[in-house]
C-alpha cells in the first residue's frame, strides 16, 4: 500500500490533488460535485428524490437506494460536464462512507471506487458530518478554531473545530434531531414531508409568543439537546385545540412557536459553546441550518457577543457533494491511506476510532 503524501507526490512527479469529484448518496439525495483547490465549486449537481418520498411521510431506504442506482451515473456525467472536465482532470475521488442509509451509501461507494480503480485516482472516505463541518469553508474563509452547529434531519451536534481534520464533539442530541422535530411537527400538522421549509414559511406569518412551548435541557449546563419533549408538546396542544389549531392563524402560530423554541434552543446552546470553548468564531451548517428565523437570531446574538458568524447558503447547507469534495481534498493531500476494501458504515461518529481507520 502506497500512502501518498505531498511530498510523495512530487518525489514521484505526481500533481497534488486539486481537483476533486466528490460523490453523496448517503439519505435521498443523489449529489456529485468537481471541486477546484479549496473553494472553486466548479458543479454541484443534487437531485433530490422528495417527490419518491413525499407520500410516504418519510425517506423509505429501498426507494432511495434504487433511485440512487438509477440518478448516479447521469448526475456524474452532469457534475463533470457542467465544471467543463472530463475524468483526465480529476486527480482524486471522495465518497460519503457514513453515516446514512447502507443501500444509499453503497450505490456511491461502488462508483467511486469504480471510478478510482479505473483511472487510478486516490480514493478518500468521508464522515458525512465532516462534509457538514467543512461547508461553510466553501463560503469563505472561516477561522479556527471555532465552534461549529451541525443541525439537520438526522443530526444536532456541537463541534470545536481546531483545525480540518480536528473535530471535538462538544455535545449532540439525546433523541431527535432539530430537523426530524421540524419533519415531524410538519407531519402533525398535515404540512407535508419534508416539512422543516413549510414551517419556515407559515412561521413568518405567525405569532413566535403566542404559545409558550417547552425548551428542554435550555437551563442545563451542558451542550446537549433533546427535541422530543417539544414535539410531544407540540402533540399535545394541537391535540388540546382540535380543529382550532388548524385554522390558518392557527398554523401559523403553532409553526412560529415551534420554531422559536427550536431557535431558542439552538442559538443559546451554540453561544454558550463558543464562550466555553474559547473561540472567537461560530458556523452553522446541515438542512436546518437554511431556516430564516435561525440565521437572523444567530446573526443579532453572535453581533452582541463580538463573535464572528459564518453561515453557508442555503444550496451548501443541505446535503450536497461539495462538502464532501471538501473533505476529501483534506484527508488526500493529508495521505490517509484509503483502500478498495473502504465500506458504508451507517453509523459513524465523527472523529471516532472507526472513522479515522478507513
Ligand atoms: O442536511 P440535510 O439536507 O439532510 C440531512 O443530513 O439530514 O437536512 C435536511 C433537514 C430536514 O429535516 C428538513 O426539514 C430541514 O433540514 N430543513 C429545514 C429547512 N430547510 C430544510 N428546517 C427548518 N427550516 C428550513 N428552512
Ligand atoms: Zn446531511
Amino acid at each position: 500500500m502506497v500512502v501518498y503524501t505531498p511530498a510523495l507526490y512530487k518525489k514521484q512527479g505526481k500533481k497534488i490533488p486539486v481537483v476533486i469529484l466528490g460523490i453523496e448518496t448517503s439519505c435521498d439525495d443523489t449529489a456529485a460535485a468537481v471541486l477546484r483547490g479549496g473553494t472553486g465549486i466548479l458543479s454541484n449537481v443534487i437531485s433530490s428524490q422528495e417527490s419518491y418520498h413525499a407520500k410516504y411521510g418519510g425517506i423509505v431506504p429501498e426507494i432511495a437506494s434504487r433511485r440512487h442506482q438509477e440518478n448516479i451515473i447521469p448526475v456524474v456525467a452532469e457534475a463533470l460536464e457542467r465544471a467543463a472536465v472530463t475524468l483526465d482532470d480529476i486527480d482524486g475521488i471522495a465518497v460519503t462512507r457514513g453515516p446514512g442509509l447502507i443501500g444509499s451509501l453503497l450505490v456511491g461507494i461502488n462508483v467511486a471506487k469504480a471510478i478510482a480503480y479505473s483511472r487510478g485516482l486516490p480514493l478518500a472516505g468521508i464522515n458525512h458530518l465532516e462534509g457538514h463541518v467543512l461547508a461553510p469553508h466553501l463560503a469563505g474563509a472561516v477561522p479556527v478554531p471555532n465552534v461549529t452547529l451541525v443541525v439537520s434531519g438526522g443530526h444536532t451536534s456541537l463541534y470545536r473545530v481546531a483545525a480540518a481534520g480536528s473535530y471535538e464533539l462538544l455535545g449532540c442530541t439525546r433523541d431527535d434531531a432539530a430537523g426530524e422535530a421540524f419533519d415531524k411537527v410538519a407531519k402533525m400538522l398535515g404540512l407535508g414531508y419534508p416539512g422543516g421549509v413549510v414551517i419556515d414559511r407559515l412561521a413568518a406569518l405567525g405569532d413566535p409568543e403566542a404559545i409558550r412551548f417547552p425548551r428542554p435541557m435550555l437551563n442545563e449546563d451542558s451542550h446537549e439537546f433533546s427535541f422530543s419533549g417539544l414535539k410531544t408538546a407540540v402533540r399535545t396542544y394541537i391535540a388540546g385545540r382540535g380543529p382550532e389549531a388548524f385554522t390558518e392563524q392557527g398554523l401559523h402560530d403553532v409553526a412560529a412557536s415551534f420554531q422559536e423554541a427550536v431557535v431558542d434552543i439552538l442559538v443559546e446552546k451554540t453561544i454558550r459553546a463558543a464562550h466555553a470553548a474559547s473561540v472567537a468564531a461560530v458556523a452553522v451548517s446541515g438542512g436546518v441550518a437554511c431556516n430564516s428565523r435561525l440565521r437572523l437570531r444567530m446573526q443579532e446574538r453572535a453581533d452582541r457577543e463580538g463573535l464572528g458568524l459564518h453561515v453557508p447558503p442555503p444550496v451548501l447547507c443541505t446535503d450536497n457533494a461539495a462538502m464532501i469534495a471538501l473533505a476529501g481534498l483534506h484527508r488526500i493531500t493529508r495521505a490517509r491511506p484509503f483502500p478498495f476494501d473502504l465500506n458504508a458504515a451507517s453509523r459513524l461518529p465523527l472523529g471516532s476510532r472507526a472513522d479515522e481507520m478507513s
